[in-house]
């Protein structure tokens, strides 16, 4: 697998061919993707509305009213359209239950290393609600580490795809009632397969030069 062909092959998909849908196999990897992403702390404070049906797609389109029309057509035309919900709280019951899972999981090899991590994490997310007051930020900015993981993730399955923050976000809580289940949307993530006049296909990818990005050391 060539890393930088896959890059610049990758691209925001403007426009999906309708008639080309995921494989199952491959919605099982996308899946993956989502689940395993890492997290500060682990924290892994997302959910996901996956669409894949018409019904699916045009519920999430109830974000792309007005203003953000401009995104409906892409959404009606994917594969699968992807809600990212980013958390709303992170109370004591979720520390316990992130806790229970990785001890389930075999994270701990003994109670001492298991309260070390619970207190490093509560610690954190303390940090992050108190003395920065951007718990809510801090739990967004790891749900856009996961779609960061999803866009290469599918470039590397032949995938095409469109991250949308040109979206209603509070339309999108309401459609869904996210805040009454303690989310609200974050971005949207469109998959499926190029249609075969989009336009966005052809346009030079552009970047910042190594030069000005990157300072290596000596
Ligand atoms: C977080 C994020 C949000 C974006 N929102 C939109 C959007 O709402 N609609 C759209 O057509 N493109 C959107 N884009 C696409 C960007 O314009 C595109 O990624 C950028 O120009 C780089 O081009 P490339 O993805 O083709 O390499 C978004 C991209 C990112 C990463």
């Amino acid at each position: 697998m060539d890393i930088v062909e896959i890059l610049n092959r990758r691209y925001s998909t403007k426009e999906f061919d309708p008639n080309k849908k995921i494989s199952q196999e491959d919605f099982n990897q996308i899946k993956s993707l989502l689940r395993l992403s890492p997290s500060s702390t682990n924290i892994q404070p997302w959910h996901f509305i996956i669409a894949d049906s018409d019904a699916g797609k045009e519920r999430i389109t109830k974000g792309t009213q007005g203003f953000y029309q401009f995104n409906s057509e892409k959404i009606l035309n994917a594969s699968h359209v992807i809600v990212f919900c980013s958390r709303t709280s992170a109370d004591d019951d979720y520390m316990q239950h992130l806790l229970d899972k990785e001890d389930k999981d075999g994270r701990y090899p003994n109670e001492e290393v298991k309260q070390m991590v619970y207190g490093a994490r509560n610690i954190f997310a303390d940090m992050h609600r108190y003395d920065f007051k951007d718990l809510q930020h801090w739990m967004e900015k790891q749900v856009y580490l996961n779609i960061g993981n999803l866009l290469l993730g599918v470039a590397t399955l032949g995938i095409d795809a469109l991250p949308m923050e040109g979206v209603d976000l509070k339309a999108l809580d309401e459609e869904f009632e996210l805040r009454q289940k303690g989310f609200t949307a974050v971005a949207v993530v469109a998959l499926g397969y190029q249609g075969e006049n989009d336009f966005n296909a052809k346009t030079p990818k552009s970047r910042l030069s190594e030069e000005e990005i990157i300072t290596v050391l000596d």
